[in-house]
């Protein structure tokens, strides 16, 4: 039985156990950070919570005898990746990351590409009208210098505290959403810029789409830096790296 932890938190991690739970030989775990009260469960087994660092992990990987690890989390996931990356490298696991493309800018694209929330918050003053702030809830805080500017948040879950923005409104909502569905959240609440991390893929892409065609200028967060490695961007390239190394294990 060949055991495989997932780092998930991602439709493509959902997917990936989906799929390798319907081979034979394979036991899948997907890891979840527990962000999220009542997540879509994936096939297979799951276990929530952090790991505590690259020690935790290290010794999770020793301990439960996983054979493959594959980091499908967020691409703006970086401490968790970086921490796969060591915990690998000292449980003697191999490592597949699973990485969507980034989006690129197209025609009709009116994209300011920054590095990181902070200078997003800063290039904001600069742009009139409401926020559609499309980056989660975790990096609210730079937004807060903004004061009274209107702040359109959409969240799987209502928040459990008070937001760190004065003049917040909470859209609920869970993904996918379709280029219709942005372009009614876009005119309901008369937005003027959109600020969105570069995750890529294709089931966030539409309130991208919308801006392009609604002329409306989008901040776009450039992804942090990850670790190196074997790198796929599809579920099927994981799928086929995983039968790989199956072969490599058995020989
Ligand atoms: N960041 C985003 O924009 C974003 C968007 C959509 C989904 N997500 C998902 O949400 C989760 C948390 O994202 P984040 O940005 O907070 O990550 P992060 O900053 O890279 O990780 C912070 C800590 O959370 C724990 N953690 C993260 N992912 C985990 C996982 N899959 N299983 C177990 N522990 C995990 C680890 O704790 P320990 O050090 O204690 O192990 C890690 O050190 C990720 O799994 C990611 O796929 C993130």
């Amino acid at each position: 039985m060949l055991r495989l932890l997932i780092l998930g938190g991602t439709a493509d991690a959902r997917a990936l156990a989906d799929a390798l739970v319907q081979r034979s030989g394979i036991e899948v775990i997907t890891s979840l950070a527990g962000r999220t009260r009542a997540p879509r469960l994936p096939a297979g087994l799951v276990r929530t919570g952090g790991f505590g660092g690259v020690t935790g992990l290290t010794n999770y990987l020793t301990e439960a005898r996983i054979d493959l690890l594959i980091d499908a989390t967020h691409p703006f996931a970086a401490v968790i990746s970086r921490n796969a990356a060591e915990a690998g490298t000292q449980a003697g696991v191999p490592r597949l990351m699973l990485l969507r493309p980034e989006w690129t800018a197209q025609g009709g694209d009116r994209w300011t590409m920054v590095a990181d929330v902070n200078e997003a918050a800063d290039r904001l003053a600069g742009f009139p009208g409401t926020v559609f702030l499309a980056i989660g809830r975790q990096e609210l805080e730079p937004f807060a210098r903004l004061g009274d500017r209107r702040f359109i948040l959409r969240m799987v879950e209502p928040p459990t505290g008070a937001l760190p923005i004065t003049d917040a409104h909470v859209v609920a909502g869970r993904g996918p959403f379709d280029l219709d569905q942005e372009m009614a959240l876009f005119h309901d609440h008369d937005i003027g810029i959109v600020v969105s991390k570069n995750s890529g893929g294709a089931s966030a892409y539409a309130k991208i789409e919308a801006a392009r065609s609604a002329a409306i200028p989008v901040i776009m967060i450039k992804r942090p830096d990850l670790p190196d490695g074997c790198r796929v961007k599809t579920v099927e390239d994981a799928m086929s790296w995983v039968e790989d190394r199956r072969k490599l294990l058995v020989d």
